[in-house]
């Protein structure tokens, strides 16, 4: 099995490998450019955000730093709810700081708002956001995205970092999942 053939659970390709690099690398250059003159702290969000963290850090020519936080939204299977709980804070203080939050995926983005919130509170210089995948949904919620990598369609994903019931990270690709692999 090479590492573009679909997994028996995925019905179909929606991003390849190279299309996930070569996006990456554009978003690199774009946010070394708008940060020349303060590298922001990458803060990234566990466990979804680990591929486009460590792959968008080697493509941002700036000395920046990264710094992680687990939140868990509660709600069941593939909805999220709104209600955030901190699994893992940062160990940064941000104070002062210009932070860009790096996430996975966008889709209700009731997480996000949430972690905005949260982290503004702490008085940083500023708070912007990078995600590598938006679903139409987040549009209704008023987040300024400063750096989207794909506008996807309403479908579950999985892949390049994204999980269901924690399977499917080390997928190479990002690829819709059968709906017969989750029951919700
Ligand atoms: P909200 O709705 O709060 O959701 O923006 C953000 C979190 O929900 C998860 N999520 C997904 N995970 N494939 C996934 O593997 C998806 O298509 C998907 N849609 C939402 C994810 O944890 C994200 O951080
Ligand atoms: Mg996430």
């Amino acid at each position: 099995m090479t590492s573009q053939d679909h997994h028996p659970d995925v019905q179909s390709i929606l991003l390849t490998e190279q299309q996930i690099a070569d996006r990456v690398a554009e978003l690199g250059r774009e946010i070394a450019e708008a940060y020349q003159d303060e590298p922001p702290l990458l803060v990234g969000v566990l466990k979804g955000a680990v591929m486009i963290v460590a792959d968008l850090a080697r493509r941002i020519d700036l000395p920046i730093d990264m710094d992680w936080m687990a939140v868990s939204s509660y709600g069941s299977g593939t909805k999220s709810s709104g209600v955030v709980r901190i699994i893992k804070d940062l160990n940064a203080d941000i104070t002062g700081r210009r932070v860009l939050i790096v996430e996975d995926i966008i889709d209700s983005g009731l997480t996000l708002s949430w972690l905005i919130a949260n982290l503004r509170s702490r008085g940083p210089k500023s708070v912007e956001i990078c995600t590598l995948l938006r679903k139409p949904d987040a549009v209704k919620v008023d987040i300024d995205v400063r750096f989207c990598g794909f506008d996807i369609p309403n479908e579950f994903v999985v892949g390049y970092g994204l999980d269901h019931a924690e399977q499917y990270r080390n997928l190479p690709y990002i690829g819709v999942l059968k709906p017969s692999a989750y029951t919700d």
